[in-house]
């Protein structure tokens, strides 16, 4: 696999007199101030995130579940770092490749497909095989001739990217240097072993989109947070109590709220069988942690799901949910009502999570909010992120 590495002295210039605005998320929670606002609305940092952040590390892309054919491919942006999943015909594994064509550059796929062979540049019609070998270089040695001396053909094969699959999740780490996931991210791994078993999605009604305008990270930090539950999500919030959570607080790693009140209620009156062996503490407790940078989980006896907030811009993310059941029959036409029941209740709940984040947004612009403080009781899962965040800051720039 081919090393990808970054220039970033532009970048640097910009934020290295903001370094120590940043060093004060790193105060003991009382003290500390949040992430200072030009890192929610600046291009420089979104840029930087981009280079830094999310390019050294894991960050999550994809759901293996859209990818059920070989041959399916899905091109994706992040940071503007055009890739390419591919589930390959020839040997059935999920591979990322940057999605660029080493004759021209040219990107090589624009929308989702199912591809029946080669993947074919547009341009000059150069051929790979869906793992990466070129096939077909026509002409490049003059008309009909389609090879050439000089040109060694096993060093063109696509760039690989960096990927790793855990619990349907594509995870790439584009510059390929970071510690393996499975190092990386144990901690939670660890904790959550007793899900390490099948998952079942359906394709149409577990699944939804939602465009909100406003930074990755404050999509985060609200999520982290049980505090607002009373006045954001009455609905929730009358069977789920803000006094029914606990704060999960795992410095330098994750952080996330617990329930101790999950009672799945549907009013079809179909419940889901639970997953196998989970143990008499999971009866009614749910678990809500982001795996940072991007990665929203919530696991219930019941169901799990998914969600990757893909960064846009400075000021944009698609955030893209994906609900799990624990036995295939859950996707049956016998569950339908209450999948879409299900689908609908956390639908709601991140519709009416929107206007804050956007609210949020907007106040990053006031020129005198200086990170804001931190509750010390109810605060503590977001400081963790932000500590998170402007430990792997100030080690980058
Ligand atoms: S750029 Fe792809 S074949 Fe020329
Ligand atoms: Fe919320």
């Amino acid at each position: 696999m081919e090393k990808i590495s970054y220039s970033n002295t532009e970048i640097d210039r910009f934020l290295i007199p903001k370094k120590n605005q940043l060093k004060k998320c790193l105060k003991p929670i009382h003290e500390a101030r949040g992430i200072p606002n030009d890192y929610y609305i600046r291009q420089e940092c979104f840029e930087m995130e981009g280079e830094h952040l999310f390019n050294k590390g894991w960050f999550a892309i994809g759901f293996v579940k859209d990818f059920p054919q070989p041959g399916s491919v899905k091109p994706v942006n992040y940071f503007k770092n055009p890739l390419l999943l591919i589930r390959s015909t020839q040997d059935k594994k999920i591979r990322v490749f940057q999605n660029v064509c080493r004759h021209r550059g040219m990107t090589l796929i624009e929308e989702p497909a199912i591809l029946k062979g080669a993947i074919r540049c547009p341009y000059h019609s150069w051929c790979y095989k869906q793992t990466g070998e070129v096939l077909a270089t026509p002409h490049i040695g003059g008309p009909g001739y389609n090879y050439h001396s000089k040109i060694d053909k096993s060093e063109l094969s696509l760039i690989e990217v960096r990927s790793h699959i855990w619990r349907d999740i594509i995870f790439v780490n584009p510059n390929g240097m970071a510690p393996p996931f499975e190092e990386v991210h144990k901690p939670l791994l660890d904790r959550w072993t007793v899900f390490d078993q099948p998952m079942y999605s359906d394709m149409s009604d577990s699944s939804f989109k939602l465009d909100v305008h406003t930074n990755w990270k404050l999509a985060v930090e609200n999520y982290l947070e049980s505090y607002h539950l009373p006045w954001i999500h009455p609905g929730l919030n009358s069977y789920s109590k803000l006094e029914d959570h606990e704060n999960i607080v795992e410095y330098g790693h994750y952080s996330g709220q617990i329930s101790t009140k999950y009672i799945p209620q549907y009013s079809t009156g179909k419940y889901f069988t639970e997953f196998q062996n989970l143990g008499s503490e999971w009866d009614t407790k749910g678990e809500y942690i982001v795996l940072f940078p991007n990665l929203i989980l919530g696991v219930q006896k019941d169901h799990v799901f998914s969600l990757i907030i893909e960064p846009l811009e400075v000021g944009k993310i698609r955030e893209n949910i994906e609900i799990y059941y624990s036995d295939q029959s859950m996707l049956s036409d016998e569950y339908q009502e209450t999948r879409q029941e299900n689908a609908k209740l956390w639908k709601t709940v991140f519709e009416e999570d929107i206007f804050v984040v956007e609210g949020m947004q907007k106040g990053r612009y006031a020129k005198g909010f200086d990170g804001g403080r931190f509750s010390p009781v109810m605060d503590e899962p977001t400081h963790v992120f932000h500590d998170w965040y402007a430990r792997k800051i100030l080690t980058f720039i």
